[in-house]
């Protein structure tokens, strides 16, 4: 049960990929006493899918491919101004931010990946995890400093990993498992009695 707050933090979720995690937090945050309102996503990939989402949707969201990353992010930043966004949720977002991006943020931004932090920081998690034959992997929601995936960990879930998994499969039990810690995680740090 999520308790109430009254308030909703004004919440944009930064995204690369297919939104999985994105759409499962827009659902999230419908509940009730859910502790965020999606106001923003904002979206490194044009041809991302979820897309059609958004605009179905009609969530409010802008396209920034990072080409010239400095430019971006302080359009990105005008924006999360204009929006009074309070909380970032980066949710399979690729793309590195600057520290004084970080910084104008501190605290605020919260990121999921897919390991067990501080193992298998970075990219291609699931391969390297297979490749070295752990018993174990899991996801981990954190707080984004300036070094990769190494800001405090709000919550963690282990998941198993059997003989016949492969890369493929285990992202897919890990993503099953995401979809339940994002909103634990802003359950824990954003609900008070
Ligand atoms: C998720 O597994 C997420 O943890 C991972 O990308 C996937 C995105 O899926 N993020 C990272 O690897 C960040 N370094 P989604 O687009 O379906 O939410």
């Amino acid at each position: 049960m999520v308790k109430s707050t009254g308030i909703k933090k004004r919440t944009a979720i930064f995204i690369s990929g297919n939104g999985s995690n994105m759409k499962n937090l827009v659902k999230f945050s419908k509940i009730k006493n859910a502790p965020i309102k999606v106001d923003l996503v904002i979206s490194s990939n044009k041809k991302s899918n979820a897309i059609q989402y958004l605009k179905k949707n009609k969530i409010y969201f802008k396209i920034f491919e990072f080409k010239q990353k400095n430019k971006d992010e302080i359009k990105i930043f005008d924006i999360l101004k204009k929006k009074k966004i309070q909380l970032i949720c980066l949710a399979g977002f690729m793309k590195i931010l600057s520290g004084s991006f970080i910084k104008k943020f501190s605290g605020k931004i919260l990121n999921i990946h897919p390991s067990l932090l501080p193992k298998y920081k970075g990219l291609n998690t699931h391969e390297r995890v297979i490749l070295d034959k752990e018993k174990y992997s899991g996801c981990t929601v954190h707080f984004v400093n300036s070094k990769l995936d190494s800001g405090e960990i709000i919550i963690q879930k282990k998941v198993k990993i059997n003989k016949k998994d492969n890369p493929k499969s285990l992202s897919k039990k890990i993503l099953k498992q995401e979809h339940l810690l994002y909103p634990k995680a802003l359950i824990k740090i954003l609900s008070k009695t």
